[in-house]
């Protein structure tokens, strides 16, 4: 039998981090990387993005990175907030994967990389018009992740993810714009269990939703690119 793949989840502790986490554990030997315990992670590594010693400690000896960890706030603000975590941090995830020959980097970006382009009736993975400081890191991700990949070789998947709660009753849900973009748990996991074992893709930028109103996200990338296929159906609003 084939050993398992070694696959580093970093943001392990956070919301998008535990259903991740919990959903591969079967499948993969895990690592998990945040500043906060994750629970029920026997291999972890408690340290801050922005510790390059740490973030080498962490992707020493991994297959795979899905880099989750960081500051998720769509009103956060630049300097304060995002620099070190998203900006920092972000380099030092990459630069050490590369050095440690990690194969696959997976980067939780955002639908705020593109939320800038109002008006249009679906978002491709080309739609680039940042609404945020905070899509503009998740866009300087998908870049440095393209760079990364043209000049060392490393896969990178950008996972443009939607709206995430892990719950269903989520009072959230009234609003309706956010009935175009959720993305279920089991999706979800689903979404990077599949991420981790696609054949080859070198380099791509997919959507990550589940069965939502008016095809919003479109989904075909994630479909060539992975074979993600979505299962759950956005809830009604509660
Ligand atoms: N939840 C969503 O709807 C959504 C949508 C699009 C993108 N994302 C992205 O997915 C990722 C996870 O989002 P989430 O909703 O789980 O957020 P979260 O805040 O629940 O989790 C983020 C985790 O990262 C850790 N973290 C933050 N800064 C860190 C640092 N400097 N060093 C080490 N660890 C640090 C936190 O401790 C936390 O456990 C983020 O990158 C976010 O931008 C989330």
């Amino acid at each position: 039998m084939p050993s398992p793949q070694l696959v580093l989840v970093t943001g392990s502790a956070g919301n998008v981090g535990q259903t991740v986490f919990h959903g591969l554990l079967p499948h993969f030997a895990l690592r998990a990387f945040d500043r906060v315990p994750t629970p029920g992670a026997t291999d972890q590594h408690l340290g801050d993005l922005a510790d390059r010693a740490a973030v080498d400690r962490a992707v020493a000896g991994m297959d795979t990175v899905i880099h989750l960890g960081g500051c998720p706030r769509m009103e956060a603000d630049f300097m304060g907030d995002l620099i070190r975590p998203n900006v920092e941090g972000l380099w030092h995830m990459l630069d050490a994967a590369r050095l440690a020959g990690v194969k696959r980097f997976i980067f939780a970006s955002s639908t705020n990389v593109a939320f800038g382009a109002t008006g249009l009736p679906q978002l491709t993975p080309g739609t680039v018009h940042v609404f945020n400081p905070y899509g503009a890191t998740k866009a300087l991700g998908e870049n440095l992740g393209r760079w990364f990949h043209d000049t060392y070789g490393m896969e990178f998947l950008a996972v443009r993810i939607g709206y995430f709660r892990g719950i269903y009753n989520d009072p959230a849900l009234r609003e309706a714009w956010l009935h175009r973009i959720w993305l279920g748990p089991r999706d979800c996991a689903e979404y990077f269990r599949l991420a981790v074992v696609a054949p080859r893709f070198g380099y791509g930028v997919a959507y990550a939703c589940s069965r939502c109103p008016e095809n919003y996200l479109d989904l075909t990338s994630a479909r060539e690119l992975i074979g993600y296929e979505p299962a759950e159906t956005v809830p009604d609003a509660p």
